[in-house]
């Protein structure tokens, strides 16, 4: 039997893990349209909407270019379009993403220094100005850091990462992954001086998995005409003369791209600040809801906190795995895991996306019975202080 044959829990899942997020009607109904030919009349039109849209939730002047991948492509593209064999790179190993980055980096060639944290902060901004400030050869062609880690809940601060490399007057390129915070925190591609900038369809842009893209600076792009890595599917170069008439070089994804434009659409249409304070004050309201419950938020920086999600430690001696095991047997709403060291430590609260109070206060909820249900110690009262708190700020 596939797996919507046996699910008979009556109501709507709650895919509250932090991406794949939920996916809004009118971007379904937008991909419920037939296929047209990517290299037919309209086509073109369609793509360059995007094109251009796209830029402004970036927040970049620059190309912005669309792979039909998962954002682990686009991962490989910042490194494979602007490195060269042998480049030393300078990683922030903040989380689980931060640590795969780092080992795809080691498979292509690179040679990355890692600069690691607790898993329970954000970059460390004091390690990165130290570590370029000693590299006077500037062997350092790139600081690779992940903008909002999802294994963890904290997010980097790139606004500093930059000011300390514009400090330290190094010329390594700034890579940035904000596969887990585009289009829910505010982050500003042109404006924090990021010159290559990776994202994802499956989060705070709303699609199902299978689009990713890399935004690119000038810098960038001049990087990429020496870079020596092996490329072929990823290379830049191709992608973005096809795309200057709104066309791609290889066959695009493009009943995701219908999804695409509508999802571009309503994030304009909301506008860009309001779509950050939605995820600013949910994000608060489930922090007051875990304090509510006695437990401890996995981010220890409170500068560091993610808007997206929350990682949330479960008293020791307890599963994280079988609590949310519980919660999606009896109500019905999937959690994120713990990866790598965090496993069955911490469950992750996804809140982003299309997400709307009522629908936090019904993640909230089924986390409160979860918690009584699998006999997790805790105190009442979380769920009260979130609602409390956004009935205060409706
Ligand atoms: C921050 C971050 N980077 C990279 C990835 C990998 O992306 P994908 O699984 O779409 O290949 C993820 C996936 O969740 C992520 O959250």
């Amino acid at each position: 039997m596939t797996y919507y044959e046996t699910t008979r829990t009556p109501g709507r899942h709650f895919l509250q893990i932090p991406g794949p997020t939920n996916v809004p009607d009118r971007v379904l109904r937008a991909m419920d349209n037939t296929t047209m030919d990517h290299r037919g009349p309209e086509f073109g039109h369609l793509g360059a909407r995007i094109l251009a849209n796209l830029r402004k939730v970036f927040q970049t002047e620059g190309p912005v270019v669309i792979y039909p991948a998962s954002g682990t492509g686009a991962w490989e593209a910042a490194l494979v379009n602007t490195l060269s064999p042998g480049d030393t790179v300078l990683m922030c190993r903040t989380g689980w993403f931060a640590s795969l980055w780092k080992e795809m980096a080691e498979r292509l060639g690179l040679v990355p220094v890692l600069i690691d944290t607790d898993w329970r902060h954000g970059a460390d901004v004091p390690a990165i100005a130290e570590a370029l400030n000693k590299d006077k050869a500037h062997t350092i062609k790139a600081v690779c850091v992940v903008h909002n880690e999802t294994s963890t809940g904290c997010t980097s601060r790139v606004d500093e990462i930059r000011a300390a490399i514009d400090a330290s007057m190094h010329p390594a390129l700034l890579l940035v992954d904000t596969i887990s915070s585009l289009a829910s925190i505010d982050y500003r591609h042109d404006a924090w001086g990021v010159d290559v900038t990776v994202a994802g369809s499956q989060k705070g842009l709303m699609l199902p998995p299978g689009l990713s893209f890399n935004a690119m600076s000038a810098k960038a792009l001049a990087a990429a005409d020496n870079a020596k890595l092996p490329r072929s599917y990823w290379d830049w170069r191709p992608m973005l003369a096809a795309n200057e008439t709104g066309y791609f070089p290889y066959t695009p994804g493009t009943n995701l791209l219908y999804g695409l434009d509508a999802a571009v659409a309503m994030l304009l249409e909301e506008g860009l600040a309001n779509v950050f304070s939605r995820h600013d004050r949910h994000a608060e309201a489930t922090r007051r809801a875990v304090r509510g419950w006695g437990l401890e938020i996995q981010c220890a920086e409170p500068r560091h906190y993610s808007s997206s999600l929350t990682a949330v430690r479960v008293p020791d001696g307890h599963s994280a795995d079988a609590l949310r095991a519980t919660i999606l047997a009896k109500f019905n709403m999937s959690l994120g895991n713990g990866l790598g060291p965090l496993k069955d430590r911490v469950f992750r609260i996804g809140h982003l996306g299309d997400f709307g109070d009522l629908q936090l206060v019904g993640t909230l909820g089924g986390i409160e019975m979860g918690l009584r249900a699998a006999g997790i110690p805790h105190c009442g009262g979380g769920l009260q202080a979130a609602v409390d708190y956004l009935a205060g700020n409706a």
